[in-house]
């Protein structure tokens, strides 16, 4: 019984140093590759026939900015932790919101370590 009251809080003690890992910037890279950046690259391939496009987030962005920021979030350097998080979170306008299960909170993290550059105001 005391045995495994002790095992319990070891357990409870190491999740909780888990938790608290610095997030990384690499892995955000990663994820971003694989969730973002068929939206948010800067172009896609459409086809034989049309060749490359803008990716639609890159396009979206490119409208709502018009030239006056970086239609490529990755070349952003005015974006927020909390910015970022409301909108994968909750959505855009087209910008689709991104579950826990697809992306995790650390996850999230990780992305914003990396659209940040780990400045992440
Ligand atoms: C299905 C396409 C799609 C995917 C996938 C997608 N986005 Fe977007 N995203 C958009 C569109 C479209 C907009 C523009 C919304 C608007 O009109 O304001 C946008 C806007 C944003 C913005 C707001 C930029 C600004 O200045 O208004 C952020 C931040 C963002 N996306 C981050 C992400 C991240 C991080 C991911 C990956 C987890 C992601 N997006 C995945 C389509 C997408």
């Amino acid at each position: 019984m005391k045995r495994s009251l002790l095992l319990l809080v070891l357990l409870a003690a190491s999740q909780g140093a888990l938790a608290q890992t610095t997030p990384s910037a690499e892995n955000g890279r990663t994820v971003f590759a694989k969730w973002c950046t068929p939206c948010h690259g800067a172009d896609i391939v459409t086809g034989e026939l049309w060749g490359r496009a803008p990716a639609p987030g890159t396009a979206a962005l490119q409208l709502k900015y018009r030239g006056e920021l970086p239609a490529v979030l990755e070349e952003r350097t005015d974006l927020t932790g909390e910015f970022i998080e409301t909108v994968v979170r909750g959505g855009l306008f087209g910008m689709p919101i991104t579950r826990k299960t697809e992306i995790s909170d650390s996850e999230l993290e990780d992305i914003i370590a990396y659209l940040t550059k780990g400045d992440a105001g």
